[in-house]
C-alpha cells in the first residue's frame, strides 16, 4: 500500500525547509522500504506550523507541524503506524484553532489540493461555478455577482458587478480581462496563496468574466518576486487548455477565453490599475488621468475588467452557490468573507478567511495571539502601507468598509501588520513618506515633491526643531496630499502618518493622548 503524504510547496514553506523535508520524508521511505506519494500542495496558511506535513488517516487528514528534515524519520513512523502520540502531531488540520473558527469559501481548497493537477481541482467541487454561468445568459452572470455584494479585494472595495456590467455595455471588437496580482502590500500573500495552492480558482473566475462581459483574452500581471505564483500558474494554464477550461469551446460551448502571465519588473506603483495597465503594454508604469476609466478604455485603449486575485478567485463559489449564499455572510456593505492576512510581531501569523464583522482586537489578540516577542500590542496597521495605524483603542472596530473609512483607515488587500510596545510610531509617520517618495511615479506634484517635502518636515519634528509649527506645516502638507494626489499612493499616504500623529502623540514630543478621547 501507498502512503499519500501531503507537503506545501508554497514559498512560505518553501522559505522554512518545505523541499528539505519532503526529501528526507523520501529517503526515511526508501530506507524503510515503504511506497509513499509526496503531493506538494500549496499552504493551509497556519504559518507559524510550515511545513505542516498531512497524512490521509481513517478520519480525514491528520497534520504534523512544524516539521524538520531531522523530524522525517519519526514522523513517517508515526504516520505510517497511526501513532498520534508523536510530540507534533496536530490531529485534524481542520480542529486546529486558527483554522476551525475560519470560513473559508475563497481558499476552501488552499493547501489541500495538488495546484497543478485539474483533476484534483474538479474532484475537490472545482468548475462548478463556470458550468453554471455557461447555462446562464451573460447579464444574468453579471447580475449574480453584483447581487452577492462582492466588492474589491485589492484596495478600494468597488462593487465587482458593477465594474463588469460598465465593461459588458461598452462595445469594442476587443475587451480583455487583467488580473491584479502584484499585491506589493506590506504583510499580504493572500494572492500568492491562492496562486501557489489553488490556482485553477482563479482561471476558473477570469473565464467566468470573460464569458459575462465578452472577453476572450486576459492577463495575469503578477510581480517578479513570485518565481513560484508564476512557475505554478503557468503549469494549471496549460492544464486548463488541455482540459477544457480555458482555449476555445470552453467546456463545449460556443465561448473561447485564454490567458497569459506576465511578469511585473517590481514597482509598487504598478499595482494601481492605470499603472499596470502602462506596464503591461510594455511602458513604463505610470498613473493614467481618469477619465476614461478602464472599464471604458483600458488595456490597449480596449474596454477593460482589471479584478485583484481575490475579487476574481471568489466568484466561482459566488456562481456555484449563488448570491444569496455568498451575500448572507458578512455586515452592512460589507459582504462574504474577507481573507485577512495577519502579520508583523504576531504570535500565530497566517491566512484568516471570515466574515466581515469580526473585529480588530478578536482577530490580533484572540486568533492572532498577541505579539511574537510577548510584549503588549501597541499598534496595527491595517491595508498595507497606505492604511492607518491603529492603537488597543480601536481595537473594538469590526472589519467593515465603512467602519474603517469612519475611523480614518482602510481595510486595503486585508493585511494586518502588529506591532509591540518598541515601536516608535514617529519612525513609522516617517517611513510612510519615504516609501511614498520612493515609490511614486511623479506625475503629480503633491505626491512627489510632498512626499520628500514630509519626511524632511517629520525630521524636524523628531529632532524638536519649532514643533509646534512643524506639526502645523505636517498636517497642511498631508491636507494637500490627500485631496491634490492623482491617484491613491499620494493620497492615501496621509493615512499612515496622520494615524501616528493623532493616536501616538507622545512619539512626536506632544503629550500622549488621553484614551477616553478616542
Ligand atoms: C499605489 C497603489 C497600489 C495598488 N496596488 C494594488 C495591488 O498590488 N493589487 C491590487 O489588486 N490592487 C492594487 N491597487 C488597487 C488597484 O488600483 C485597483 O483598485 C484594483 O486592482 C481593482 O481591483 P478590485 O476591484 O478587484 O479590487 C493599488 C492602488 C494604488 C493606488
Ligand atoms: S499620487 Fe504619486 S503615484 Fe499617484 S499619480 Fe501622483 S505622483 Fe504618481
Amino acid at each position: 500500500m501507498t502512503l499519500r503524504l501531503f507537503v506545501p510547496a508554497d514559498a512560505g514553506a518553501l522559505a522554512v525547509g518545505g523541499d528539505e523535508v519532503a526529501h528526507a520524508l523520501q529517503v526515511a521511505a526508501n530506507r524503510r522500504k515503504v511506497s509513499i506519494e509526496i503531493v506538494r500542495t500549496g499552504s493551509r496558511g497556519l504559518y507559524w506550523l510550515e511545513p505542516m506535513v498531512e497524512t490521509v488517516a481513517s478520519a480525514g487528514r491528520s497534520a504534523y507541524g512544524p516539521v524538520t528534515a531531522a523530524d522525517a524519520e519519526s514522523v513517517l513512523d508515526a504516520a505510517l503506524g497511526g501513532d498520534d502520540k508523536h510530540p507534533l502531531h496536530l490531529g485534524r488540520p481542520e480542529d486546529v484553532a486558527f483554522l476551525k473558527t475560519q470560513t473559508r469559501l475563497t481558499f476552501a481548497r488552499c493547501g489541500i489540493v495538488d495546484p497543478r493537477s485539474l483533476d484534483d481541482y474538479r474532484a475537490h467541487d472545482g468548475g462548478k461555478g463556470l458550468g453554471r454561468a455557461l447555462q446562464m445568459p451573460p447579464a444574468s452572470v453579471i447580475e449574480e455577482v453584483t447581487q452577492s455584494g462582492l466588492r474589491g479585494r485589492g484596495g478600494a472595495g468597488f462593487p465587482t458587478g458593477i465594474k463588469w456590467k460598465t465593461v459588458a455595455d461598452t462595445a469594442a471588437d476587443q475587451k480583455y480581462i487583467v488580473c491584479n496580482a502584484d499585491e506589493g502590500d506590506s504583510g499580504t500573500y493572500a494572492d500568492r496563496m491562492i496562486m501557489e495552492g489553488d490556482p485553477f480558482v482563479l482561471i476558473e473566475g477570469m473565464t467566468i468574466a470573460g464569458i459575462a462581459v465578452g472577453a476572450t483574452q486576459g492577463f495575469v500581471y503578477v510581480r517578479s518576486e513570485y518565481p513560484r505564483a508564476i512557475a505554478v500558474l503557468n503549469d494549471a494554464i496549460r492544464a486548463a487548455r488541455r482540459g477544457g477550461m480555458l482555449g476555445r469551446d470552453i467546456a463545449g460551448s460556443s465561448f473561447a477565453f485564454d490567458l497569459e502571465v506576465r511578469v511585473g519588473a517590481g514597482a509598487y506603483v504598478c499595482g494601481e490599475e492605470t499603472s499596470l495597465l502602462d506596464s503591461l503594454e510594455g511602458k513604463r508604469g505610470v498613473v493614467r488621468a481618469k477619465p476614461p476609466l478602464p472599464a471604458h478604455k483600458g488595456l490597449f485603449g480596449m474596454p477593460t475588467v482589471i479584478n485583484n486575485v481575490l475579487s476574481l478567485a471568489s466568484v466561482p463559489i459566488i456562481l456555484e452557490k449563488g448570491a444569496a449564499f455568498y451575500r448572507d455572510f458578512g455586515m452592512g456593505r460589507s459582504r462574504g468573507t474577507m481573507p485577512i492576512q495577519l502579520a508583523g510581531n504576531v504570535k500565530y501569523p497566517g491566512l484568516y478567511e471570515t466574515a466581515f464583522g469580526i473585529t480588530l482586537g478578536e482577530l490580533v489578540d484572540g486568533i492572532g495571539g498577541g505579539t511574537r516577542s510577548g510584549r503588549p500590542v501597541r499598534a496595527v496597521q491595517v491595508g498595507g502601507p497606505l492604511g492607518a495605524y491603529f492603537p488597543r483603542s480601536l481595537f473594538h472596530l469590526p472589519f467593515d468598509y465603512e467602519a474603517f473609512a469612519k475611523a480614518d483607515g482602510l481595510i486595503g488587500h486585508g493585511g494586518v501588520v502588529v506591532f509591540d510596545d518598541t515601536v516608535d510610531m514617529a519612525k513609522q509617520a516617517r517611513f510612510a513618506m519615504e516609501f511614498c517618495a520612493i515609490e511614486s511615479c511623479g506625475k503629480c506634484t503633491p505626491c512627489r515633491v510632498g512626499s520628500t517635502r514630509g519626511v524632511e518636515v517629520i525630521d524636524r519634528i523628531i529632532r524638536n526643531h519649532n514643533r509646534a509649527d512643524n506639526t502645523a506645516l505636517l498636517e497642511d502638507l498631508c491636507h494637500t496630499m490627500k485631496f491634490g494626489s492623482l491617484c491613491a499612493l499620494g493620497g492615501f499616504t496621509p493615512y499612515p502618518v496622520m494615524s501616528a500623529l493623532t493616536h501616538f502623540p507622545e512619539d512626536f514630543g506632544a503629550p500622549p493622548k488621553l484614551q477616553a478621547a478616542e
